[in-house]
């Protein structure tokens, strides 16, 4: 069915490049927008250029049908939608330095009426920093539906979960939520709930924070039953048969441009008062040095008892199970640490097939080679291997 609206999205990313491809695909005319020329040139063949599942269906039908175009420059739109990174400056400060370009780029094509969406994850109180950006390039922004739609998909699942998760949406006026729950309404299965832009935004970082807290639990567990001699994976099985305890897993730390970075924006506002965030944060931190330590424990143990230098294997590269994403990860964050301090790695990741800044071994030749076998990654290839030498952060092999 053709829509009435265009759509203008700004950053073709992991989420940027989804939702336009969705949207396109729901009959709107959308012009999508990335400063990057190979990832303009790359969607307008109608291919991608991230691993995603469906998104090459999604994208090829969006790009055939004449719905989606991808433009190095903005275009005039009835809905801008803003998807660019949000990381953070030394220091674990915010930086939002892409959203205040990504906003002085629609400000030409900004017009009366228009929806203005941002559904970067953001610090509390851009949605309204970006309105007055808008402000700064003489826009009337009182005539402008300005909102905050934080994106909450799971990578690995994202076109079903664009269209069936519940959503949030917080307007700089109550006028700018209802206009922004009605576009939301027209593709979101979920339910599209109301709220201010600052409550939106908070509670995106909520919810990352709410993983990272829970995660510190597990990591911290994990230390302590090292320590203890204990397994800590049966553990939390059997904590976990309380009924009201529901304890996640530990791991070789948090990785993610999610769930290790967003806590650091209400860090960074609340100061002290945001005590327990700041210290699952250092937890999750910490879990990855303590990694560290004890592979090279391990290494030099092997290396006293046999008189020369151990090979070790660290398994496993991504940030999470069955993906090829390695932003923030603990587990190539160990890897490099490893190679950097001078030990033999046989560095696996079954995921990633060109990665340049070290050989990468297939895990089979690695299982084969090594003398220390480190899981840091609970891949799948990595599931019920019978391994005698073996540091297993991430609980695959139980
Ligand atoms: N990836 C996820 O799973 C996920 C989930 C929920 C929320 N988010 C949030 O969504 C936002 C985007 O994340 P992502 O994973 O899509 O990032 P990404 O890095 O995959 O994509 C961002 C894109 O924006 C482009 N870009 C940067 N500045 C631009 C500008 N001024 N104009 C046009 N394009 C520009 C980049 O070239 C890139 O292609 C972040 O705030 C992130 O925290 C991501």
């Amino acid at each position: 069915m053709k829509q009435e609206k265009k759509i203008c999205v700004i950053g073709l990313g992991y989420i940027g490049l989804p939702t336009a491809a969705l949207l396109a695909n729901r009959g709107y005319d959308v012009h999508g927008v990335d400063v990057v020329e190979s990832t303009v040139d790359i969607i307008n063949r109608g291919e991608i250029h991230i691993v995603e599942p469906e998104l090459d269906t999604f994208v090829k039908a969006a790009v055939n049908s004449g719905n989606l175009k991808a433009a190095l420059k903005p275009a005039k739109a009835d809905v801008f939608i803003i998807a660019v990174p949000t990381p953070f400056h030394e220091g674990y400060v915010p930086n939002v330095d892409y959203i205040i370009s990504a906003t002085k780029a629609i400000a030409p094509y900004v017009v009366e009426g228009n929806i203005v969406i941002l559904e970067s994850t953001s610090p509390v109180g851009t949605t309204d920093m970006m309105e007055s950006v808008l402000k700064e390039s003489n826009i009337n922004t009182s005539e402008l539906y300005i909102a905050h739609c934080p994106e909450r998909v799971l990578p690995g699942h994202i076109m079903r979960e664009l269209v069936e998760n519940d959503r949030i949406v917080g307007g700089t006026t109550p006028e700018a939520t209802e206009a922004t729950v009605e576009f939301y309404n027209t593709f979101v299965e979920g339910e599209v709930l109301s709220t201010d832009a600052k409550t939106a935004e908070m509670a995106k970082l909520t919810e990352n924070s709410f993983r990272d807290t829970n995660i510190a639990f597990a990591n911290e567990l994990s230390i302590l039953c090292d320590k203890f001699n204990i397994d800590v994976w049966e553990l939390i099985a059997l904590a976990n048969r309380h009924p009201r305890v529901n304890i996640l897993q530990p791991g070789a730390g948090v990785g993610g441009h999610c769930i290790a970075v967003d806590p650091w924006f209400i860090v960074h506002a609340g100061g002290e008062d945001a005590n327990m965030i700041r210290t699952a944060r250092e937890v999750n931190t910490y879990k990855t040095e303590w990694a560290i330590e004890k592979i090279k424990n391990e290494a030099l143990k092997f290396e006293n008892e046999n008189g020369r230098k151990a090979k070790v294997a660290c398994m496993g590269l991504a940030f999470k199970p069955d993906i090829d994403d390695l932003r923030e990860s603990p587990a190539l964050y160990i890897t490099r640490r490893l190679i950097a301090d001078g030990l033999d790695v046989l560095a696996v990741e079954p995921n990633v097939e060109d990665f340049k800044e070290f050989s990468l071994v297939n895990y089979k030749d690695a299982l084969v080679q090594a003398d220390t076998v480190t899981f840091l990654v609970a891949h799948k290839e990595f599931k019920g291997l019978d391994i005698q030498t073996k540091l297993d952060f991430c609980g695959v092999l139980n």
